[in-house]
C-alpha cells in the first residue's frame, strides 16, 4: 500500500478528510505521517485524534530551509513515504525537498491557476469580481503554485456571496474533489515526469 505524507499548516479539514477517505476506501493509500510547520496548528490536534503520527517543527529554529527539510527528508524516509499532499501548507517546498520527490509532490489550491496563486486565492477572486473561480490540484515546482496541472475544478461565485460563504463552498468541494485526485496519482494514471 502506498504511504502518504499530508503537509499542513492550519485547521486541516483537507488532512481529515483525506484520512477519512484512505479509511474508507477512497483512497487505497495510506495516511502515514502529518508534516506540520506551526506548532499549535489544529491540524496537530485533529491528527493526534484521528491517531496519525506527526512531525511538527518551527522554521525558526533552523538556520535554514535546507535544515529544516533535510529533517523532513529523514522523517520521510523513516516512514517510507512515497508520495508528499500539500493541504494548506503555506510554505514554499525548496530543492531540497523537490530533489528527492521528484514528480511525487502534490498541491491543492483554492483557484483556478494561473490565476490568483499564493495567499489568500479566495479573496482575491473576490476583490477582482469573477463570477467563477475553482480548485486546482497540481504538481508542486519551485514556483508559487506553477507545476503542470493535474485536475481543477469550477466554482460559481455568486452576487450574494461573501469570503466566508465563498470559503465553506470551496471547502466542501475540495473535500470530494482532493481524495479522488490523490488516489488517481497513486494510481499512476497521471504521471508528473
Ligand atoms: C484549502 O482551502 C487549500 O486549498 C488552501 O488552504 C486551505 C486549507 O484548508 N491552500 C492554499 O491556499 C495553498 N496555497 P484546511 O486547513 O481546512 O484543509
Amino acid at each position: 500500500m502506498k504511504r502518504i505524507a499530508i503537509f499542513a499548516s492550519g485547521t486541516g479539514s483537507n488532512f481529515e478528510e483525506i484520512v477519512k477517505a484512505s479509511r474508507t476506501g477512497i483512497i487505497s493509500g495510506t495516511v502515514a505521517l502529518l508534516v506540520c510547520d506551526k506548532p499549535g496548528a489544529l491540524v496537530v490536534e485533529k491528527a493526534r485524534a484521528l491517531g496519525i503520527d506527526t512531525f511538527v517543527f518551527s522554521p525558526k529554529d533552523y538556520q535554514s530551509k535546507v535544515e529544516f527539510e533535510n529533517h523532513i527528508l529523514e522523517k520521510l524516509s523513516s516512514f517510507n513515504v512515497d508520495l508528499i499532499a500539500l493541504a494548506g501548507y503555506m510554505r514554499l517546498i525548496g530543492e531540497t525537498l523537490l530533489r528527492e520527490f521528484s514528480g511525487r509532490i502534490i498541491n491543492l489550491h483554492p483557484s483556478l491557476l494561473p490565476k490568483y496563486p499564493g495567499k489568500d486565492a479566495v479573496g482575491q477572486a473576490l476583490a477582482a469580481d469573477e463570477t467563477e473561480t475553482g480548485i486546482t490540484v497540481h504538481f508542486v515546482d519551485e514556483g508559487m503554485d506553477t507545476g503542470p496541472i493535474i485536475d481543477q475544478v469550477k466554482i460559481k461565485i455568486y452576487p450574494n456571496d461573501n469570503y466566508d460563504s465563498l470559503a465553506k463552498r470551496i471547502h466542501e468541494i475540495e473535500h470530494e474533489f482532493f481524495p479522488k485526485v490523490i488516489e488517481r496519482v497513486l494510481g499512476g494514471l497521471v504521471n508528473g515526469d
